[in-house]
């Protein structure tokens, strides 16, 4: 299993992993391929296993009006046929340690269960707009006592959402 920064020829594997993994929504794939077809500038990193593109995830900025206070994490993906094989877990604690990953606060709208174990914990401040009463909304290293609404990059809203 190799760790790698996807590449142009990986982006269209990375797509097909997208609409594997959320086999029900376009909102994952749109974002994803919005990131790449805009240059916005983000973190991500694909897992390799057997020659196959098999997980997935990206960072992207958090704002507080204009300043940037954090990175989102979304999404991470896993094929569906590797999935619950250790695969997102490795890909996620890998990128944890990462220079440009592991100083900065983190925020995640995912399952508490599986994000707890990696030390995210609820976030009730700043305010996420996807989450009614920032339910699933899950954060490491944040240390917000101001009440704001937390900003994304502009692909997150062209997506419908969760
Ligand atoms: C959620 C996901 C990223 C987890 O990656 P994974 O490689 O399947 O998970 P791992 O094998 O590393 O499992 C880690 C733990 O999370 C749990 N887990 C895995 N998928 C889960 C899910 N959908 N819901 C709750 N817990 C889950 C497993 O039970 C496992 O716990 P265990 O080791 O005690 O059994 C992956 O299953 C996935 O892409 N699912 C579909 C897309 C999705 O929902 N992504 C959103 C993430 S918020």
């Amino acid at each position: 299993m190799k760790i790698r920064k996807p590449t142009q020829e990986t982006y269209i594997k990375v797509s097909a992993l997208l609409s594997l993994a959320f086999p029900k929504s376009l909102y994952e794939l749109e974002l994803v391929e919005g990131f790449h077809d805009n240059d916005t500038p983000i973190h991500e990193w694909v897992c390799i296993h057997l020659n196959k593109v098999v997980a997935y995830i990206a960072f992207s900025n958090a704002y507080n009006k204009d300043e940037i206070c954090g990175l989102h994490l979304a999404p991470l993906a896993v094929a569906p046929q590797f999935q619950r094989q250790g695969f997102g877990s490795e890909l996620l604690r890998f990128a944890l340690r990462q220079q440009a990953i592991k100083e900065s606060p983190l925020f995640v709208l995912g399952n508490p269960k599986f994000y707890q174990r990696f030390g995210f914990k609820h976030c009730p401040l700043p305010v996420c707009p996807f989450a009614k009463n920032n339910k699933h909304f899950l954060a490491l290293r944040n240390t917000a006592t101001t009440r704001f609404i937390v900003g994304y990059e502009a692909e997150f809203d062209t997506g419908k959402l969760k």
